[in-house]
């Protein structure tokens, strides 16, 4: 299992209850630029969601299109089984019409021309071989079908409250917990690279854009956030009394922060494509 997974099967409660509702308005924004393709209630459409985590567009998409067939795949068994869990608590029992599938995006067990629309969301920077996964993506597609996705665009905008949690742990001369290396393909450089990657898969009619996600955090939970989910490696690597000094001073500088501090913003680039045999 690659380390990616590990990680995710790990944190698959914390990621539905903390991350995944910051990507979400985001994330949904895909649902629209493939509705074009996706006529009246889904009849006869086959989606796949790639890298579908808890099954946001998996099941966004299951409850817009009601009479379409969805496939969320994931290379997490963690993931999905919170996805399956919410798909439950959403739609009661979607039956055969949403289904949920272990499989890397890179080798999807899936048959050539099995979809007619793909989408993804924040997934495609994790990949570990971004060019075999869209060969992929193309591959599962019809010809004339239609990927759309969004992740992530390099970035170094400061946001004030993650480097107050740095000071602490430097101040406490805490190091950065052990991680196994990840091989990633990484945030896209710019919205043309990204565009021009699409098209060297093999992509035709590319259209990419980019957006600013905005997450306003809540600082009085912003020091759970840490601790729960984006942090959490840090604080399980830190005996109680040592944990209780970072929580205190964390707070105390988080509290001198005004509230538009915590106002979060990360450029992301969404794309929509086509296969190109249509
Ligand atoms: C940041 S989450 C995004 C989940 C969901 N699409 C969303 O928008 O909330 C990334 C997901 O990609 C999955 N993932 C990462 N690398 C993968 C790969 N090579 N193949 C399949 N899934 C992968 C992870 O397991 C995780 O569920």
């Amino acid at each position: 299992m690659s380390s990616i997974a590990e990680r995710y099967n790990r944190s698959a409660d914390a990621y539905l209850g903390w991350w995944g509702p910051i990507l979400e308005p985001t994330a949904l924004g895909v649902l629209d630029l493939v509705s074009s393709s996706i006529p009246g209630d889904g009849t006869g459409v086959r989606l796949l969601d790639i890298g579908t985590g808890t099954g946001t567009l998996a099941i966004a998409a299951a409850e817009r299109w009601t009479a379409a067939q969805i496939t969320g795949v994931d290379g997490s068994t963690g993931m999905l089984a919170v996805a399956r869990r919410e798909a439950r608590r959403r739609l009661g029992r979607p039956g055969e019409r949403l289904d949920f599938v272990a499989g890397l995006a890179d080798r999807m067990p899936f048959a050539d021309a099995s979809f007619d629309v793909a989408v993804s969301s924040f997934v495609l920077q994790l990949v570990p071989h971004r060019p075999r996964a869209l060969g992929e993506a193309l591959r599962v597609l019809r010809p004339g079908g239609v990927l759309a996705f969004v992740t992530w665009l390099a970035s170094d905008i400061p946001f004030a409250p993650d480097e107050a949690f740095d000071d602490v742990l430097d101040e406490l001369g805490i190091a950065d917990p052990d991680e196994p290396e990840e091989a990633r393909a990484g945030d896209f450089a710019s919205v043309a690279a990204a565009a021009a990657q699409i098209r060297r898969a093999g992509f035709r009619e590319v259209s990419a854009r980019e957006q600013l996600l905005v997450h306003r955090y809540e600082p009085a939970t912003y020091l759970d956030f840490l601790e729960h989910y984006a942090e959490r490696t840090t604080f399980a690597g830190l005996d109680e009394a040592t944990a209780r000094d970072v929580r205190a001073w964390t707070a105390e500088r988080l509290a001198r922060l005004e509230p538009d501090a915590f106002v979060w913003r990360a450029p992301v680039v969404s794309v929509r494509a086509r296969h190109p045999a249509g």
